[in-house]
């Protein structure tokens, strides 16, 4: 088997200026493609950049709010004004507030779907656009394995990947017809600077908790941004998968997920 390249495409992923995003944006230069770093975090996302230009790819950098939708949109022309195309596009920025009915306030609702659902959807709107006049896309949308039932505290968040996964679906099959591939990647537990915040600051569980619960792991660790990304790059040079769902997890799905 060749190695899986994506020389000279153009990849835009959300959410990458750390985290698994990151991850993915370094795996795709080191393959060839020039990439579009966003997020929020400004200096986290000048090293991302770095790393890409280190790889001998070249690298845009934008940071802003998904939650705009003239942002969103900026977002996509930003890409093509700079590239003159769009190939691929990560739909990977989330948020994972805590929440469950009882103190799941419609603000928090709002605000976890605006980010994990309403913007996928305005990102690829826009991106189909230019995809669609080239007869060439890639789509992969990061979900995750609690779309499937999720935890007491993940309500907002797991409707929103629940959400995203039969949005990925239903574009697939719409998208086909462009020769737009959409797939999506469901992470199980990936140790990122937003994972070990939530868990050790949000939930107040220390990192003493944190080394107990990845040694109890199968596997003896959790996932790695590094394992997401392998999946990313796969979904995104290979030719003729679309409407997949990948649950990427050491654990199978309906497994008890308590650690
Ligand atoms: N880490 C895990 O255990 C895990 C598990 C399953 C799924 N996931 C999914 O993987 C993806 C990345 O997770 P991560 O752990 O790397 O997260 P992270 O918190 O480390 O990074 C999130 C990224 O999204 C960006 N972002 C968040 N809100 C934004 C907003 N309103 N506007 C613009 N950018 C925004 C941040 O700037 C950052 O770049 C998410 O879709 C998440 O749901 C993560």
């Amino acid at each position: 088997m060749s190695e899986p390249t994506l020389n000279g495409q153009v990849a835009l992923v959300t959410g990458s200026t750390q985290g698994i995003g990151a991850g993915i944006a370094k795996e795709f230069a080191a393959h060839g493609a020039r990439v579009v770093i966003h997020g929020l975090q400004e200096s986290a996302g000048a090293e991302v950049a770095a790393a890409v230009r280190n790889a001998g790819s070249e690298a845009l950098t934008i940071l802003g709010d998904v939650r705009d939708e003239g942002f969103c949109r900026s977002l996509v022309r930003q890409t093509l004004n700079r590239f003159g195309r769009l190939d691929i596009l990560v739909n990977n920025a989330a948020s994972t507030e805590r929440s469950n009915i009882e103190d799941d306030s419609l603000e928090l609702w709002d605000r976890v779907l605006a980010i994990n659902l309403r913007a996928p959807f305005i990102l690829c709107q826009e991106a189909a656009r230019n995809m669609k006049e080239r007869r060439k896309g890639c789509i992969i949308n990061i979900g995750s394995v609690n779309a499937y039932v999720g935890a007491r505290n993940l309500l907002a968040y797991s409707t929103s990947k629940g959400g995203l996964m039969t949005f990925t679906r239903n574009l697939a099959f719409h998208l086909t017809q462009h020769r737009i591939r959409v797939n999506q990647i469901n992470p199980g537990w990936v140790l990122t600077e937003g994972e070990r915040h939530v868990q050790s600051v949000v939930e107040g569980k220390g990192e003493e908790w944190l080394t107990k619960a990845v040694q109890s792991r199968p596997f003896g660790r959790l996932l790695y941004p590094e394992d997401i990304a392998h999946a990313a790059l796969f979904l995104a040079a290979t030719e003729l998968i679309t409407g997949a769902v990948l649950d990427y997890d050491q654990v199978p799905v309906g497994a008890p997920r308590d650690v």
